[in-house]
């Protein structure tokens, strides 16, 4: 089938590359030209694992190709997917303004002549934009038009998208048609995986809810790290124990420094607002927020009491990225923490595998020097903090850390570094929701 896709970012791009890979034709569109031209000439714009070869083999099969040709891909492609950013506005309301813009372009654009259409919603929104998507293709485009409307959330996590995309746990379509449900089913058959079918309210709600009970899950096990924490219990054992309840299930579940990226945030706001607005209140959600601001701030506050005071200290930060397997910064827990303690005055040094660049560009105008290895950036520092749960630093020589550290102190903001590896390289270890381990003096 001829597919379209509207904004080729880290959801956009990863959708229409695995889109080509299981057979359809598919063009990915931006208003980005420069994004369009480098990717046509084959520099990614992203780092996204196992995304690059798949992109060069499609491309050489000619399933896949890069436009900024909108009006053409309307014409061509009978269902033409948005993938254009939903922002968060200050107040946590979503900014659909990208959404509008594109319904609207793509409204203008077509004609009954091209015959039946099927836009669909796959970017995160708020319920009821997939109706009001509908109301501006029947204002702005010429009488007659068969067009509908369909929401398709993606359940795609950063660092493991191929995977989730080429096997999902389910495929979600909301629809009020039929006739554009059998469609998207055909372009979802070569998945081989449940779909979903149900209309456009329930499936733009399933992506809100599922977003935040993953957001509240972390949240949780965060406040019992907390709890942890003053009772000298083992935040890791707590949450094995609870996760063999298959009920429960011991997936996010990690304690750490808590939840950032580009989804989580925005939508967990997202989600309190649009609640509001329909004067159905999500309070829990405020309180997964509140937990979230609060166990970087205990974090921060335990290194301060360590050291005593921030300023002037030598403090290394292992990972700069949201998560592991991804250079995308966006709303990172790390890039505040190393605001934070800038802020504070500490000489700051910072390390990751994959987004040195986008931390650069996250980072300007603050004085933290980023290394490029992840044994220089510890050199003479009085703590090291692991911000991001890199497989690099699970696995790190500890006893070279050792040697080049000041002070032999680290605190694991993710859980990630085996304590008893650290206390036996001489290294004091602090954790989340875990005793704090000390070397034999
Ligand atoms: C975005 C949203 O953040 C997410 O909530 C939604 O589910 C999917 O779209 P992401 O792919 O991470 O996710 O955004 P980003 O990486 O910023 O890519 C968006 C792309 O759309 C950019 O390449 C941008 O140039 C392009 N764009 C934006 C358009 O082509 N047209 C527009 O009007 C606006
Ligand atoms: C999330 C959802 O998982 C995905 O289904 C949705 O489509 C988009 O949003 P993503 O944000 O890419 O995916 O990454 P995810 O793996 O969910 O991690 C989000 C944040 O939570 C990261 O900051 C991560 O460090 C943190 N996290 C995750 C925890 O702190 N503990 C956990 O147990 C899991």
């Amino acid at each position: 089938m001829n597919l379209a896709i509207i904004g080729t970012g880290y959801v956009g791009l990863t959708t229409g590359t695995c889109f080509a890979e299981v057979g359809h034709n598919v063009v990915c569109i931006d208003n980005n030209e420069v994004k369009v031209e480098s990717l046509r000439q084959g520099k990614m714009p992203i780092y996204e694992p196992d995304l690059e070869e798949m992109i060069v083999t499609n491309v050489s099969a000619g399933r896949l190709t890069f436009s900024t040709d909108l009006a053409a891909a309307v014409r061509d492609c009978e269902i033409i997917f948005i993938a254009v950013p939903t922002p968060p506005h200050d107040d946590g309301s979503v900014d659909l303004s990208y959404i509008e813009g594109v319904t609207r372009e793509i409204a203008s654009i077509l004609t009954p002549e091209m015959g039946y259409r099927v836009v669909v919603d796959k970017s995160t929104v708020p319920v009821s934009t997939g109706a009001k998507v509908y109301k501006v293709i029947e204002r702005y485009s010429h009488r007659g038009v068969d067009v509908d409307v369909v929401s398709n959330p993606e359940f795609l996590r950063e660092g493991s998208a191929v995977a989730d995309l080429l096997h999902p746990d389910r495929i979600v379509i909301g629809s009020d048609s039929q006739r554009a449900m059998d469609l998207m089913k055909r372009v979802y058959q070569p998945f081989n995986a449940p779909i979903v079918e149900v209309d456009l309210a329930s499936a733009e709600l399933i992506k809100h809810a599922a977003n935040s009970f993953l957001a509240l899950k972390i949240s949780y096990i965060n406040a019992v790290s907390a709890v942890c924490e003053k009772a000298g219990a083992d935040v890791e054992l707590v949450a094995m124990g609870i996760g063999m309840d298959k009920r429960i299930s011991r997936h996010f579940l990690n304690a750490g420094l808590g939840y950032g990226g580009s989804c989580f945030p925005k939508d967990v706001k997202g989600f309190i607002n649009v609640a509001e607005q329909l004067g159905a209140p999500m309070e829990i959600l405020k309180e997964v927020e509140r937990v979230n601001e609060a166990q970087l701030e205990r974090f921060v506050g335990r290194v301060r009491k360590k050291l005593w005071v921030l300023r002037n200290k030598r403090i290394a930060v292992w990972g700069i990225a949201f998560k592991q397997n991804t250079d995308d910064v966006r709303e990172s827990v790390a890039v505040k923490l190393i605001k934070r303690l800038c802020d504070e005055g500490a000489i700051v040094t910072a390390y990751d595998p994959k987004a040195a660049e986008t931390g650069a560009a996250a980072l300007q105008g603050y004085s933290v020097t980023i290394c490029d290895d992840m044994y220089d950036c510890v050199q003479d520092a009085e703590v090291l903090i692991v911000a991001t749960e890199w497989k690099q630093f699970a696995m790190a020589n500890l006893v070279k850390v050792r040697e080049r550290m000041r002070l032999p102190i680290i605190f694991d903001g993710r859980n990630i570094i085996h304590g008893e590896n650290a206390v036996h390289a001489g290294i004091e270890y602090h954790s989340i929701g875990r005793k704090n381990l000390y070397p034999n003096k």
